[in-house]
């Protein structure tokens, strides 16, 4: 009887040492990622949409050149994220299936390009609702549970930090492509519906577990290639009213986060909000080592994006460093690792 005891403690012991998460000596075990393309790394490889990236020039300087899904010429925020954190220099799509939970243990992604918080947006792509990415975080739980035990399972996700970057495809994909007759809403009050949509998420992964979190603001995507090119007759500016939405839905979102901070016990929330740099970026290109703000580096730099950015478009640059933009959508992996950095040093200092 004391044998088998005796037995299963070693037995126990032993599984306990095998599964162990090699030490990284990071602070947070994990990084957990929610959102749309800023920081979907191959998902949307893996169900039936047009938007995807996995293949050439995409990801040409990714490890190994490879082409992931990343919509990048390399790595994106994420990656350098989970780097500085002292975690793995790239963060792995949970659809994947190259990658299993022993990987996903220490970071994973449910990100798919196109969506947005709004059920509406990511309907227009076909892609992933963040409903789905949610049911795909829930498996992901049970999963870690049977690898790595119930209690250090609860530790990892209790101890992880979620990053969320969403919301710019619900203004560029669905709000502002409606003809304004038939928007529902007006700005202020489409605003608003998404910060609610934004606060059920947060509230949602909060209830299954998750505490350290960062939702990222939006970037000023009035001055995106892509919508710049259809001003083309007025010199190609940046859209200003894009970008007021943009920093009026960032304001109610601090807000928001604020609010939550204070009503949700244990809650760690962070507002992080790249906004001010990257219209720094834009606005003074060179001052990063960037010559080229206006097109982006794929094609002719002013419409492709996605399957439109290929390797037989003659007119992609050969230095996507010089650049800010990878395609007329997405920035380069120059600016992600500054972005990345920024972020790292200012809104996550105490996560690290
Ligand atoms: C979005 O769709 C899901 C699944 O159908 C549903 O549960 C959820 O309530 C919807 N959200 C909104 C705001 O309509």
């Amino acid at each position: 009887m004391l044998q088998n005891r005796i037995l299963a403690f070693l037995l126990l012991a032993f599984t306990q040492l095998l599964v162990e998460i090699p030490g990284t000596g990071a602070k947070v075990p994990a990084l957990i990622v929610f959102g749309d393309s800023t920081v979907d790394s191959g998902n949307n490889n893996q169900i039936s949409t047009v938007l995807k990236s996995n293949f050439q020039p995409y990801g040409r300087d990714f490890f190994d050149g490879k082409a992931t899904g990343r919509f990048s010429n390399g790595r994106i925020a994420p990656d350098f994220i989970s780097e500085g954190l002292g975690l793995k220099n790239a963060v792995p799509a949970y659809l994947d299936p190259s990658y299993d939970i022993k990987d996903f243990a220490t970071g994973v992604c449910f990100a798919s390009a196109g969506t947005g918080l709004d059920n509406a947006t990511s309907d227009v792509l076909s892609v992933m609702p963040l409903w789905k990415e949610v049911e795909y975080y829930k498996e992901y739980q049970t999963k870690l549970r049977s690898y790595l035990g119930e209690e250090k399972a609860n530790e990892v996700i209790r101890e992880s930090l979620y990053l969320i970057s969403i919301g710019t495809n619900d203004f560029l994909e669905n709000y502002y492509l409606l003809p304004r007759k038939l928007r529902k809403y007006s700005v202020d009050e489409y605003q608003n519906f998404l910060i609610g949509l934004a606060g059920e998420f947060l509230t949602e992964i909060y209830r299954l577990g998750a505490r350290k979190m960062s939702f990222s603001g939006l970037s000023p995507f009035g001055c995106l290639p892509l919508e710049r090119t259809t001003q083309i007759f007025y010199g190609s500016k940046c859209i200003e009213e894009y970008n007021v939405a943009a920093r009026d839905f960032n304001t109610k979102m601090a807000d928001k986060v604020f609010k939550f901070n204070k009503e949700l016990s244990g809650l760690q929330l962070v507002f992080s909000n790249p906004y001010d740099l990257v219209s720094d970026i834009i606005h003074r290109p060179e001052a990063f080592g960037f010559n080229n703000v206006r097109s982006a580096c794929c094609g002719t730099g002013y419409y492709e994006m996605s399957y439109l950015c290929d390797k037989m478009n003659p007119f992609t640059c050969t230095d996507a460093s010089t650049y800010v933009f990878w395609d007329s959508f997405h920035p380069t992996e120059k600016t992600n690792r500054i972005v990345a950095s920024h972020v790292l040093k200012y809104d996550l200092a105490r996560f690290q």
